[in-house]
């Protein structure tokens, strides 16, 4: 069994490559990535791609055909991948997200691979506060990258057949520690805030609605769309992924991590306007249609494991809202330095 995993080497990307490992030992697992935070490890056990038999670097914006060959499942998880960088990069996130996952979506189907699937997000629900979305309500996309994610949905929908499995997981926000951890995603900034100053500073006022996942349960859904039969969900599913148990205020986030480190401090802006991106998510279908790969992580047990992981690590940056585990950061860095132009592509050397 061959297996290729686009966007690897970011933040979700090491889990899967774990879980598909630990569950298919001798399975060929390939990468591809342009290696933006490649370098960016927050842990001190080997490298994650080790568990790899090739990691291939490139763009996919000019992805290799040949690499499919013989593939029975591609994960696509190459994105430019928060609002911060899609809203500085509109055109490019529509590039990189959209038009390339349908490319090599496309390629895919004419290689003879089976299964393609697609992290899409529930961002794509923008504004929804009055009732939970299910997967056939309205989308109300707010900003580039929820806008790429839709587009890729739409359009990959007509690329589905009996042979051509196509799922997309409307993943709840990513938290939780990994082997490439960023702090950019609204718990993993509360837990980082507790520990270096003793405060949560909650940018919003607080009652914006988030569903949350940890980033291990991302890869448990994403290894059960490799395994799902075409009869579970049909050749082509949307379904939001996550767990009804997990549909937080934010303000409630950071009085969980507060539950756990009872000494910091908690400032919610009453100023601040408010945020428009607030979603409540039903996600009884993926409940339904995969029992047996629901989240197995609480919010406290993800919040224990950032806290162990950012201290096993020495983690000490007080700005690390401008630092390295900030996506925009470390994409402005590679600019300014001239390792990748505006449009995020590779300057030869
Ligand atoms: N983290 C979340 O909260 C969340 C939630 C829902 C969905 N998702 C989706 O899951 C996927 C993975 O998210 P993540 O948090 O690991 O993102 P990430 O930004 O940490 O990683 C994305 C990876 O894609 C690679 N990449 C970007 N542009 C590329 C290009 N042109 N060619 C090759 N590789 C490229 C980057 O180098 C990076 O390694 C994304 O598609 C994201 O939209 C994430």
């Amino acid at each position: 069994m061959k297996i290729l995993i686009t966007g690897n080497l970011g933040y979700v990307g090491p889990g899967v490559v774990n879980e598909f490992r630990t569950h298919y030992p001798d399975a060929e697992i390939f990468g591809f990535d342009i290696g933006y935070f490649a370098k960016h490890i927050t842990n001190n056990t080997i490298i994650p791609e080790s568990y790899l038999d090739i990691q291939y670097y490139g763009d996919v914006r000019n992805f290799p055909e040949r690499l499919l060959e013989g593939v029975d499942t591609v994960v696509n998880l190459a994105a430019i991948s928060n609002d911060p960088i899609g809203n500085k990069f509109e055109e490019v996130t529509l590039d990189i997200n959209y038009k390339s996952s349908i490319s090599i979506a496309k390629m895919a189907k004419r290689m003879g691979v089976k299964n393609f699937v697609f992290a899409s997000s529930c961002s794509v629900y923008g504004a929804a506060e009055d009732a939970a979305r299910k997967e056939e309500s309205k989308v109300n996309p707010l900003t580039a990258y929820a806008k790429s994610k839709v587009f890729t949905e739409n359009d990959l929908a007509g690329l589905a057949d009996e042979k051509f499995k196509i799922t997309c997981h409307r993943f709840a926000t990513a938290c939780g520690m990994s082997e490439r951890l960023r702090l950019d995603l609204v718990l993993n900034d509360f837990v980082a805030g507790a520990l270096t100053s003793g405060e949560i500073t909650i940018l919003s006022d607080g009652t914006p609605w988030r569903p949350l996942i940890n980033v291990k349960d991302m890869a448990r859904a994403i290894r059960w769309s490799h395994e799902r039969k075409h009869d579970e969900g049909g050749h082509f599913l949307i379904v939001n992924s996550g767990s009804d148990q997990w549909n937080y205020q934010v303000k409630e986030l950071a009085e969980k991590v507060q539950g756990l480190m009872p000494d910091i401090k908690v400032s919610i802006n009453q100023n601040a306007a408010p945020d428009k991106r607030s979603y409540r998510v039903d996600f009884g279908l993926f409940k339904k249609l995969a029992p047996d790969h629901q989240p197995l992580f609480t919010l406290e047990n993800s919040i224990k494991g950032l806290i162990d992981g950012l201290n096993f690590i020495g983690f000490n940056v007080k700005d690390f809202r401008n630092s390295r585990y900030m996506r925009l950061y470390v994409i402005n860095h590679l600019i300014e330095n001239g390792i990748i132009d505006n449009d995020l592509k590779l300057i030869s050397i």
